[in-house]
């Protein structure tokens, strides 16, 4: 075939594979939101069956050489071609490394994992995940052996997330970051003490009128979005007009449902910001799970805890709960939205020492992956690096080592990407300001569209055109670093 006959090809198919991958997503958002419980066994059935059709689209041996093909024609290809033709190299040859019986044995191991640490977690029955722990260390070693790395075996597995990035880079640069935090931890705890919690019972129909209206006002297009309840908040996309997210509802925590609502929101904002054109390609498609990460905690954080955002939530807050907020001012609120305190779990983190919970786990992925660290002495590693960077020491496995599902459920090398996204962040609202020097009056007066449109013109629109570290570059002219990061925290706390 010609260049202009695979470049056909290669479009429907990638369309047909696009269609699945929505369908699939369909099928789980259902599942998290509405699907009653005893539809469990055919729904996994019926994922699986959509996720083997799609396995063989993309592993389809025509499918393989039509973009073999066009990578080595790559020169007479347009820009947007060029993305594309890279990007699906880029997970092709990943993919034509993995044996189909390793395939299976990590999807099946992972599978398990997720199960039997979920049932584990809340009896804090470490011996019970312990085994299958092992085996997913194991099997994300070989996977490390089977696709290859340059410099360290870990590089492999952060690939998965964070195309491009590695140990080289992202070691100096967290260590760099908790040790500077761990000395300004105690300093800015110190500025809060226990009252600066927001008091009171919110109704839970009330509290999704507000987050509705918090979200709509950030830019979350209800005419191609919806937001719904779930115990744990995510967001996905089921086609370039239909994304969904969903938050949950504790009537004596407003601000469990507000951050997380806006945190969604932010995912959400960056997937309705992506070329439509280009959906269901590279082109069309996010950077990077930090890059998107970067999008939510944006939101989350660098503008929703700023004073600015105060001032305009305290407006919101008063027409929607009066009596709750009472005679609250805007900096009352700013204190109450910004505690800062060292504490055990990761998810309920404040954003100073957020980062601290990524590096622990970074540098116990590093030692279990390399063999310097067995999984039956990871438990007391663990607790003995939260006493160094935190300060305070975990008393059970539920709220220390067994916290998060990521490793159990296969995902090895992922959560520095949540790191990665709060050193993105910080990089660009440090441009988005000197940019836009209105800025802090307009959020103050809930106009979000300046900063939208500056997110949508220096991020989104380029979808995988540049990988993170350019992307970072071409916007600020900059190495990634955590100086802006730093210099926020500084500045905001000291
Ligand atoms: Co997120």
């Amino acid at each position: 075939m010609n260049t202009q006959e695979n470049l056909r090809f290669y479009y429907d198919r990638m369309k047909e594979m696009y269609h699945l991958q929505c369908i699939e997503a369909l099928l789980g958002w259902d599942q998290q939101v509405y699907m009653p419980p005893q539809a469990a066994q055919a729904r996994a059935e019926q994922s699986e069956y959509i996720s083997c059709l799609a396995h063989q689209k993309i592993t389809d041996p025509e499918f393989g050489r039509a973009v073999d093909e066009l990578y080595e024609a790559h020169e007479s290809l347009s820009d947007v071609d060029q993305v594309n033709i890279r990007e699906t190299k880029r997970v092709l040859d990943i993919a034509r490394k993995l044996p189909e019986a390793f395939v299976a044995e990590m999807a099946k191991a992972s599978a398990l994992g997720y199960s039997t640490w979920a049932e584990a977690r809340p009896k804090d029955d470490w011996k019970a995940v312990e085994p299958i722990l092992e085996q997913i260390f194991d099997l994300s070693r070989r996977r490390a052996d089977l696709v290859g790395y340059q410099d360290h075996p870990y590089d492999a597995l952060l690939d998965i997330y964070e195309p491009g990035m590695t140990l080289a880079v992202v070691k100096p640069l967290l260590l760099d970051l908790a040790n500077q935090l761990k000395e300004m931890i105690p300093t800015i705890a110190d500025r809060f003490s226990a009252e600066d919690r927001l008091q009171g019972r919110f109704d839970k129909d009330h509290q999704q009128r507000f987050v509705t209206r918090i979200a709509r006002d950030l830019g979350f297009d209800f005419q191609q979005g919806r937001l719904d309840t779930t115990a744990h908040p995510f967001m996905t996309s089921i086609g370039p007009n239909d994304f969904r997210i969903t938050t949950r509802y504790h009537e004596d925590n407003l601000l469990s449902a507000l951050y997380g609502t806006i945190h969604e929101t932010g995912h959400a904002l960056y997937e309705m910001g992506l070329p439509k054109e280009h959906a269901g390609t590279p082109r069309g498609e996010s950077v990077s799970l930090g890059i998107h990460e970067s999008q939510s905690r944006f939101w989350e954080n660098l503008v929703g805890r700023s004073h600015e955002f105060c001032a305009y939530l305290i407006g919101a807050l008063r027409e929607f709960f009066p009596q709750q907020i009472g005679s609250l001012g805007a900096e009352e609120l700013w204190k109450r939205v910004n505690h800062v305190e060292p504490s055990l779990i990761r998810v309920e983190a404040d954003e100073v020492t957020y980062n601290q919970h990524i590096v622990i786990r970074m540098l116990l992925e590093e030692r279990l992956i390399i063999g310097d660290l067995k999984v039956s002495d990871l438990p007391g590693a663990w607790n003995d690096l939260y006493e160094e960077y935190l300060g305070i020491r975990p008393t059970d496995y539920r709220d220390g080592v067994m916290q998060d599902m990521h490793w159990y459920s296969g995902g090895v090398g992922y959560f520095p990407t949540y790191a990665l996204g709060n050193l993105y962040g910080a990089m660009m609202m440090q441009k988005a300001r000197a940019d836009l020097p209105e800025l802090p009056r307009r959020i103050g007066g809930g106009e979000f569209a300046p900063l939208l449109g500056w997110l949508r013109e220096n991020v989104h629109r380029y979808g995988m055109t540049f990988r993170a570290a350019d992307l970072i570059r071409h916007i600020t002219g900059r190495e990634l670093t955590d100086k802006a990061f730093v210099e926020y925290l500084r500045a905001k706390f000291m």
